[in-house]
């Protein structure tokens, strides 16, 4: 019987688990053996004891990695824990391929097979499994709490004898998963919300929240998504054009959530910091884009940045904020991933072909397989 295991997560800052009593219980019933490390769950709030009662082999860092089949992870795993594995193992992560390059070269080193569950295409077979989604969402959600904690104000009106308090303005920019949840959040805390993107499919989703869609719609504006209903990265011109416009709106909010990004390439700069310097004090900006580079000129991972009485909020992994929903959903979008593993007869026999596995691939046999990678 396959084995797959799963470890605490040891990269700074991350307080998610790739696997949850509840995916235990459904990766046996599927047929496989399941290994957790003693801990792995504990900063999600999924104790030991949940796993073992779940049907879990609780066991040390050594003894889960020494016995996978599979390990699944939220991050890349270290270089110790690639030590710990056989070369036979198959890694599932979000390895963040196109900016550790180092964890990809340990991993093709040691000889394992790894996947990286953000090369999962977006066909609908593979909906299930998309952790971009699953994640984004949660984040777009979180971005708008933090916003509205950071934010000195109330965000719905408010009418009491002591008087009438305005609604908060909120400014979305860039309406993919995050954003959507985003604007959802924002107006159901009473905000009045506004939205920005550059692709033109986000119009009417934007609208259908109840938000106003602000953008240069010209000719590039509409043909601005690929295919694969991602962003382009678009001219000078038409930046240039979306910043005088932005320029005007952004002056009169008080809350803005940037999540603009571009597959494979580092997110696009939205605000600058004279935009910034236009806010009231008091407003508040969280940029999602942070660990990307950042939407926002002068935003920092991790920190909170003040400048002429501006919030720049720049927290790195907001779905680690709300560890234990997000770790449910990964752990899900794992557990249908590890399906594919699996042959009609239901035994441990991964087709390198199917066409997801196959997208998804980016070590084997020694080297770094995946074309987008190739250096
Ligand atoms: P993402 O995380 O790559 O980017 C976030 C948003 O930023 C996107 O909407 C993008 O258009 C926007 N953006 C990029 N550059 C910008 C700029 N300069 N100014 C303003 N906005 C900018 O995208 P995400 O959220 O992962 O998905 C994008 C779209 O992909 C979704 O809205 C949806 O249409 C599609 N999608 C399809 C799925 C499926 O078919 N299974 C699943 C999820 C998303």
């Amino acid at each position: 019987m396959a084995v797959i295991a799963v470890t605490k997560e040891r990269r700074a800052g991350e307080t998610r688990v790739a696997m949850t009593p509840d995916t235990v219980k459904k990766l046996i019933a599927a047929g496989f053996a399941v290994i957790v490390e003693s801990g792995a769950g504990e900063t999600s709030s999924y104790p030991d004891a949940d796993y073992a009662a779940a049907g879990a082999d609780l066991a040390d860092l050594g003894a889960a990695l020494a016995k996978a089949d599979v390990l699944f992870k939220v991050r890349g795993p270290t270089e110790a824990e690639i030590a710990g594995l056989r070369a036979e193992a198959i890694v599932v992560g979000m390895l963040n391929p196109h900016q550790d390059k180092a964890t990809l070269q340990a991993l093709a080193a040691k000889g394992v097979s790894a996947f990286t569950m953000e090369f999962v295409p977006r066909i609908t077979r593979a909906q299930v499994m998309d952790v971009l989604s699953s994640q984004a969402n949660l984040a777009g959600y979180r971005a708008v709490l933090e916003a509205a904690n950071a934010y000195g104000k109330v965000m719905p009106m408010m009418m009491t004898a002591a008087g009438t308090v305005a609604a908060a303005k909120v400014f979305v920019m860039g309406a993919g998963v995050a954003g959507l949840q985003a604007i959802a959040t924002a107006r159901r805390l009473g905000a009045v919300v506004t939205a920005t993107d550059v692709r033109p499919a986000s119009k009417e989703q934007v609208e259908s929240l109840g938000a106003k869609f602000i953008a240069v719609e010209d000719e590039e504006f509409k043909a601005a998504e690929t295919a694969a209903g991602y962003a382009k990265e678009m001219s000078a011109e038409y930046q240039a054009k979306q910043a005088a416009l932005v320029s005007e709106h952004i002056r009169k909010q008080d809350l803005v959530i940037t999540t603009a990004l571009i597959p494979g390439r580092p997110a696009p700069r939205l605000i600058s910091a004279d935009q910034v310097a236009s806010m009231r004090p008091g407003s508040v900006i969280v940029d999602l884009a942070v660990e990307q580079g950042g939407n926002v000129e002068g935003a920092v991972a991790g920190e909170v940045v003040e400048t002429g009485g501006v919030k720049i909020v720049g927290y790195a992994n907001l779905p680690g904020r709300i560890a234990a929903d997000a770790s449910a959903l990964y752990a899900r979008n794992l557990f249908a991933f590890a399906g594919l593993f699996l042959d009609k007869e239901g035994a441990f026999a991964p087709d390198y072909e199917d066409e997801i596995l196959k997208a998804a691939l980016v070590t084997r046999g020694g080297a770094v397989v995946h074309p987008a990678l190739a250096s």
